[in-house]
């Protein structure tokens, strides 16, 4: 069976963006079966930028509720947390040797990230997309479900497995697809539809959190920002209204519609009645989640044990992987 994998990191708040263009769309693809998923919250790739223990134990605990929550089921999925499978880091560091300073730095997410400053960011946020292939390719998955912003880095990690199949003369990574699909794949700012919806953004009111309530989720939804003129007969009528764009994506992803269908139920409608719609649907499919996540988050011991034994499962799959990579390169002790 073809493997799935991807992962989110345990930095702060889950917001809808993260919960539209990748966890859904994990629920989805664990549900249709036909895969083998594993899902991972990515402590190692969260402290590239500097966080404080304390909170990191509780986000990457927290996250993993919101995994649970929203359907991951353990007994259907792996669900790890990356740290307590070494063989991602341990891979990383081979990567780090096949892939190139140059491909790195043309990365979109460093120069962001490092902004004006590049001297003084960590090593670690430089090399990300190095532990980013191994994580996928340390179990030779095949398809990746990600939001539109990972994509430079999904094809870093096929360039980084045809260089090292070349560079040994071998065919043994594959060439992972990105499946960057749906409504939400790039949702934004309910501030500035310009914008990705982030967890970086100072305002709080540019995304719905997971963890935010009923009546919170309402407030940012009918506050959002648009324009004053009804909603039109065609998506087409949508182009150069980007905030008007977003809300209907959103309430399209959702509902588990088109926004072509979302556009035929609401032509002509104002923002008076089609933010009050989108607000009781997000609260109908948001508020259960939330609740359960606080629910599961009153028994840290219970989760703790499902990351353990994700991680003994994980390790079927990544200890012979490893080997035989370590064997391909020529370290004594592989075999
Ligand atoms: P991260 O933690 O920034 O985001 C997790 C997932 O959420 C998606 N996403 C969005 N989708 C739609 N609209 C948005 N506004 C939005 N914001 C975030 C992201 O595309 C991602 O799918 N490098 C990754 C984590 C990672 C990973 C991996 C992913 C580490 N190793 C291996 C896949 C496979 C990241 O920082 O995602």
């Amino acid at each position: 069976t073809p493997r799935v994998f991807s992962g989110i990191q345990p930095s702060g708040n889950l917001h809808l963006g993260n919960y539209l263009g990748a966890l859904k769309r994990f629920v989805d693809t664990q549900n249709a079966g036909g895969f083998q998923t594993i899902y991972c919250m990515v402590d190692l790739h969260a402290i590239t930028v500097w966080q404080d223990p304390e909170k990191l134990r509780h986000s990457t605990r927290e996250l993993a509720a919101g995994f649970i929550a929203a359907g991951i089921d353990p007994e259907k999925s792996i669900l790890i947390n990356q740290s307590q499978v070494p063989e991602h880091a341990q891979l990383a560091w081979v990567f780090n040797c096949v892939a190139r300073m140059g491909w790195m730095g043309r990365m979109t997410q460093w120069k962001d990230k490092a902004g004006k400053d590049a001297e003084a960011a960590s090593l670690g946020l430089f090399a990300y997309p190095s532990l980013m292939a191994a994580d996928i390719l340390v179990y030779h998955a095949t398809h990746v479900p990600v939001g539109e912003d990972q994509k430079q880095h999904l094809e870093l990690t096929r360039d980084i497995a045809a260089k090292f199949n070349h560079d040994f003369g071998v065919d043994f990574f594959p060439m992972t697809e990105p499946v960057i699909e749906g409504a939400a794949t790039r949702v934004m700012s309910l501030r500035d539809g310009t914008k990705k919806m982030s967890k970086s953004d100072p305002s709080d009111a540019s995304r719905i959190n997971l963890t935010d309530d009923a009546d919170t989720i309402s407030k940012k939804i009918r506050k959002a920002k648009t324009d004053f003129e009804p909603l039109p007969e065609t998506l087409e009528g949508l182009s150069g209204r980007p905030d008007a764009r977003n809300l209907v994506n959103i309430y399209a992803a959702l509902a588990d519609m088109t926004p072509e269908a979302v556009m035929s139920e609401y032509a002509g409608a104002q923002f008076g009645t089609f933010k009050p719609a989108l607000a009781d649907l997000a609260v109908a499919r948001l508020a259960p989640i939330t609740r359960e996540m606080s629910r599961l988050m009153a028994d840290p011991a219970e989760i703790d044990r499902i990351l353990a034994r994700g991680a003994t499962q994980a390790r079927e799959i990544t200890v012979p992987i490893l080997r035989k990579t370590y064997d391909i390169i020529g370290m004594v002790g592989s075999t």
